[in-house]
């Protein structure tokens, strides 16, 4: 069989990746495969600008046309990222009976129905490791090697930058703000760094994981995404002090027919595993009814792990192809047609415990009426501290309380309450805590 020719669409830092995995690695790839993987369009607005990779000046074009109208490219890498041109450019490669690989989580999460939908009228694969996790292969295991399980939770660190800059203020006490511009040095963030920062790309990956353990359409504009931008030094050592770290965390969870989807700063018990996954590292943990607790773990972001499993992807494709298999597996797992959409559970039922920090004044009476209000919302306390003394008690002081197990809407309610009392100087923090993970 001839060399399994293909076009990339999107020549940025990932793309270079692409090129020299493919060229470093090609006599590896022909052992594993049989057949050559062979760049034949490599597509951008911009193809003057030096990648760090050599390629044929031959194979570079400012037009799309050029690659969907040749029929020798069989797949299609789209690296641009974002909405559009991105969507328009795939619907129109499937549209021409190409394959998809795509690291495109955002236009996955947002349009993937539509995307899938027209993937299974051409009878064309579109395949998508790259989009969470970076080079961890855990959509491929949700997908194939842990197929047989009815998976109850995905839970993961999902995005690099937040957890590069969430590890240097645990662990030097680092300023937010640099650390973000180390991170997008790094080749980290994305091309908006809020997304990173506010917890959307965490959000796109775990609509994406989702959809592939539990067989459902999600809405993605209904995820509860928070970010880390709200945390503060005097947060990260709190969480210390009761024995946490804190980290952004995915959460998807199934239970009695309901989701839960939400991202959010949450404290993970210091001797668990998840909360030793610093830096630009990944982890995602799943709980199957056959398999248990399985967790993954790797780079999460950055030009060589995501050129990794987008090679991957392009791999399985080629195997297919040699053996003829033409499309083995719908995108998401599931057989289309099983695809359900379940509801998703309102944050206000969902169940965690919670660490508050309250900025109050140091007087008497001031514990008596958080504990009460508290106390009224039928939310329990389980430990407290109040660190800082002042010598005048019209400063503030945190007074930081770790709840036991409570509803958030009655934390909400409870905390509307308090705020509104004479004794409170700030906005109560409240951070959510991850207790059940062993
Ligand atoms: N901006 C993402 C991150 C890149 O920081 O993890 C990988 O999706």
């Amino acid at each position: 069989m001839s060399d399994i020719k293909v076009g990339l669409l999107g020549f940025g830092n990932i793309g270079a990746g692409v090129v020299k995995l493919l060229r470093e690695n090609a006599d590896l790839i022909r052992n594993k495969v049989g057949t050559g993987i062979v760049l034949k369009r490599i597509v951008d607005l911009d193809i003057t600008t030096d990648r760090g990779v050599t390629v044929d000046p031959g194979v570079l074009s400012t037009s799309a046309d050029d690659l969907f109208n040749d029929p020798e490219i069989s797949v299609v890498i789209e690296l641009i990222g974002g909405y559009e041109p991105a969507k328009t450019f795939v619907l129109k490669a499937i549209e021409k009976g190409k394959n998809i690989v795509t690291a495109n989580k955002a236009l996955l999460a947002l349009h993937g129905d539509e995307i899938y939908a027209a993937a299974a009228r051409k009878g064309v694969e579109i395949q998508f490791e790259a989009a969470v996790g970076g080079g961890i292969p855990v959509l491929t295991a949700i997908k194939s090697n842990l197929a047989a399980n009815n998976f109850g939770s995905v839970i993961g660190i999902m995005n690099g930058t937040c957890n590069y800059i969430l590890t240097r203020m645990t662990q030097e006490g680092a300023d937010f703000a640099e650390m973000l511009a180390v991170a997008q040095e790094l080749g980290y963030a994305e091309p908006d760094p809020t997304f990173d920062i506010e917890g959307v790309d965490t959000a796109h990956k775990l609509a994406i994981l989702v959809s592939l353990c539990f067989g459902t359409k999600i809405d993605f504009n209904s995820i509860y995404t928070e970010g880390i931008s709200r945390i503060s030094g005097q947060d990260v050592k709190f969480a210390n002090d009761f024995g946490y770290r804190i980290k952004l965390l995915a959460i998807g969870k199934l239970s009695d027919g309901q989701v839960e989807a939400r991202v959010h700063p949450t404290m993970i018990p210091l001797h668990n595993p998840l909360s030793e996954v610093n830096g630009v590292f990944n982890a995602i943990r799943l709980t199957g009814d056959f398999v248990g607790p399985v967790m993954f773990y790797g780079r999460g972001a950055g030009q060589n792990p995501t050129a990794s499993a987008i090679v991957g992807d392009l791999i399985g494709l080629a195997r297919s192809m040699k053996a003829g298999a033409g499309r083995r597996m719908a995108p998401l797992g599931f057989l289309d047609a099983e695809v359900k959409t379940l509801p998703l559970k309102p944050m206000g039922d969902i169940v965690s415990k919670y660490m508050l920090r309250f900025s109050a004044l140091d007087k008497p009476g001031v514990l008596a009426a958080i504990a009460g209000a508290l106390g009224n919302h039928g939310i329990s306390i389980e430990s407290m501290v109040q660190t800082t003394h002042q010598d005048s008690d019209a400063t503030p002081v945190p007074i930081v309380i770790k709840t036991h197990e409570a509803r958030e809407g009655s934390i909400q309610a409870a905390l509307a309450e308090i705020d509104r009392m004479d004794i409170i100087c700030e906005k109560t923090v409240f951070i959510r805590i991850e207790d059940n993970l062993e």
